[in-house]
């Protein structure tokens, strides 16, 4: 798993999946800034979690991602997902106008040949958290679903 995390809240999500998936699995976690392109070669399956920054991932996964020449993900899994704010009413334009940014990292992925497996948002109350009442709950079905 590859990720980025400000206050923490994508990171409890990363360790969530880590924890459902050890057992069955070797598993490695990587803070983006420690990636290298090595870390998206010879596995199974790679998880990209990023928080969504203005629509996007942040700063750090961007740079990463966009250093992946093309082609050089064909024949691999990827699954990705982003942690983003529940939409109240009054925010709930603004958030549209922006979107979510697992779906762009997947289009970025799959220029790059990936096939993309999921994507998948999670939710967090305001800026800095915590997750939504059930999110680590559905964290843990989305990782189960990973290895059925
Ligand atoms: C600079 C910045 C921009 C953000 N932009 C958005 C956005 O466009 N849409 C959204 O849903 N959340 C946005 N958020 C809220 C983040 O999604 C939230 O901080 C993040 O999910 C928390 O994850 P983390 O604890 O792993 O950092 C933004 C947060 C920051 C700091």
């Amino acid at each position: 798993m590859i990720y980025d995390s400000v206050y923490g809240n994508t990171e409890k999500i990363v360790k969530t999946i880590e924890d459902v998936l050890k057992g069955k699995h070797k598993v490695e976690l990587k803070q983006v800034t420690d990636a290298k392109l090595k870390d998206f070669q010879k596995k199974d399956l790679i998880i990209i979690g990023s928080p969504t920054h203005t629509g996007r991932a942040t700063k750090a996964m961007q740079v990463l991602l966009n250093m992946i020449p093309k082609g050089f993900l064909s024949g691999t899994k990827v699954a990705v997902f982003d942690t983003s704010m529940a939409t109240y009413f009054f925010m709930k334009g603004i958030i549209k106008f922006f979107g979510y940014s697992a779906p762009r990292v997947a289009n970025i992925l799959k220029k790059k040949g990936a096939e993309v497996t999921s994507v998948q948002s999670f939710f967090v109350m305001g800026m800095k958290g915590p997750l939504k009442e059930d999110e680590v709950e559905r964290t843990k079905k989305w990782a189960e679903s990973m290895i059925q």
